[in-house]
C-alpha cells in the first residue's frame, strides 16, 4: 500500500516517513514544496501546525489529490478544539490529537474499515461521517472564532445519520465512529447515533427524529468553550474544573439563542441534557414536571454513549455494562424509558 506522508518540516517529515518502515510504501513530501508526487495512494499523513495560514492553504492546494485518498491521517500536534475542527474541515478522515500514537496509526492504515470513499459517491455510510464530522467541526470552528454557527449543516448531516442507520443499525455506527473519531467529535457522534436509533425503535415520525437529531448534534456545542486538556483529562476533575465543564449546557445555549432555524424544543434539550427528574442536575436544577420528552431521550443517550465511548487512557466499557449502570440510576433518569432503552442498548 503506497502512504503519502506530508509535513510542513523535514524534520516532520522524516520522523514520519521512518515509522512506516519496511510495513507500506512511502512518498513524502513538504507542505512548502510543491512537488509531482503519484496520485494513486491508498492513505495519506499528515503532520503540520494547523495554526498556520500557509500550511492550511498548502493543504487546501492538495485538496483534489487528497479526496482520492481513502484515508486520510491528520496527526495534530496542538491538542485545541480548533486545530482538531481544522483538521476535519481540510478533509480528514481520522484525526490523532497531541503526541504521536504509533500503534493507534499503523492500526489505523492497516484496518481495512477505516475508509471513506468519497470519490466513487458509492460508498454512503461513510458519506454519513464525513458529514457529520465536518458540520461538528465548523460549528466548532464558528464558536472558537466568535462566529454565527451554521445550522443548516448539522441538521443535513443528522438526517444522513438518520438514514445511515435505518440501514445499516447502530453497531454498524457505533464501530464506525469509533474508528474514525476521537474525544468531543466522537462523543457527539456517538449520542447523535444512539438518540438517532433510540427514536426510531420508539416509532417516533420523521420530525420528532430530525428534532432528536438536530438536538443531539448541537447539545455538547459549548464545549467548544472548555479547553481540551479539561474535557480529555484523564481521571478525575477538580473542583474549578468541574464547575467548568458543567458551563457547557447554558453556553451551548447562549451561542444558539436568537437563531431563528433553532427550535424552542432544541434550545431546550441543549440547555437541559443534564438535568435529572430528581432535581440533582445542572444547570437550572429542573424537576421532572419541568423535563420534556425530548430532553429525557437525549440525556439517555448521552450518558449511554459516554460510558461506550473509546478513550485512550480506560478500556471500553462493553454495551451490557452500561446499561445496568442506567438502570441504577433510580430517580434520575424516566424509568419507562430506560426499560424501552434495552433494546437499544443491548441489540441493536
Ligand atoms: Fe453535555
Ligand atoms: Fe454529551
Amino acid at each position: 500500500m503506497l502512504v503519502h506522508v506530508l509535513a510542513d518540516t523535514s524534520e516532520k517529515l522524516f520522523g514520519l516517513s521512518s515509522l512506516f518502515g519496511g510495513q507500506f510504501t512511502v512518498a513524502g513530501e513538504r507542505l512548502d514544496v510543491e512537488a509531482k508526487l503519484p496520485h494513486a495512494a491508498a492513505a495519506v499523513v499528515v503532520r503540520a501546525d494547523l495554526r498556520a495560514v500557509e500550511n492550511i492553504a498548502a493543504l487546501k492546494r492538495r485538496a483534489a489529490r487528497f479526496a482520492k485518498a481513502k484515508k486520510r491521517i491528520f496527526l495534530v500536534e496542538q491538542t485545541s478544539h480548533f486545530c482538531i475542527s481544522q483538521a476535519y474541515a481540510l478533509g480528514a478522515t481520522l484525526v490523532l490529537p497531541g503526541k504521536i500514537d504509533v500503534t493507534k496509526l499503523l492500526a489505523a492504515l492497516a484496518d481495512p474499515g477505516h475508509e471513506t470513499g468519497s470519490t466513487s459517491g458509492i460508498s454512503q455510510p461513510d458519506n454519513a461521517v464525513e458529514a457529520a464530522a465536518t458540520a461538528i467541526a465548523s460549528m466548532f470552528t464558528s464558536i472558537t472564532l466568535g462566529e454565527r454557527v451554521d445550522v443548516a449543516g448539522p441538521k443535513e448531516a443528522g438526517r444522513k445519520i438518520t438514514n445511515r442507520i435505518s440501514e445499516h443499525g447502530l453497531s454498524d455506527w457505533l464501530a464506525t465512529v469509533r474508528r474514525h473519531h476521537e474525544g468531543t467529535f466522537q462523543h457527539c457522534l456517538l449520542v447523535t447515533g444512539v438518540a438517532v436509533d433510540f427514536g426510531l425503535s420508539l416509532g417516533f415520525r420523521n420530525s420528532d427524529i430530525e428534532r432528536l437529531s438536530t438536538a443531539a448534534m448541537f447539545h455538547d456545542i459549548g464545549k467548544a468553550r472548555v479547553p481540551l486538556a479539561i474535557l480529555d483529562k484523564p481521571g478525575r476533575l477538580d473542583d474549578n474544573e468541574r464547575a467548568l465543564v458543567e458551563t457547557h449546557p447554558a453556553t451551548g445555549y447562549h451561542v444558539l439563542k436568537g437563531h431563528r432555524d433553532i427550535s424552542p424544543e432544541v434550545l431546550d434539550a441543549v440547555r437541559h441534557h443534564h438535568e435529572y427528574l430528581d432535581g440533582s442536575g445542572y444547570p437550572d436544577g429542573l424537576c421532572a414536571e419541568n423535563i420534556t420528552d425530548i430532553v429525557r431521550i437525549l440525556t439517555i443517550s448521552d450518558i449511554f454513549a459516554a460510558l461506550i465511548e473509546h478513550r485512550p487512557y480506560k478500556p471500553t466499557m462493553p454495551r451490557a455494562a452500561a446499561y445496568e449502570i442506567l438502570c441504577g440510576m433510580r430517580g434520575k433518569l424516566e424509568r419507562a424509558l430506560v426499560a424501552s432503552f434495552k433494546h437499544v442498548a443491548l441489540t441493536r
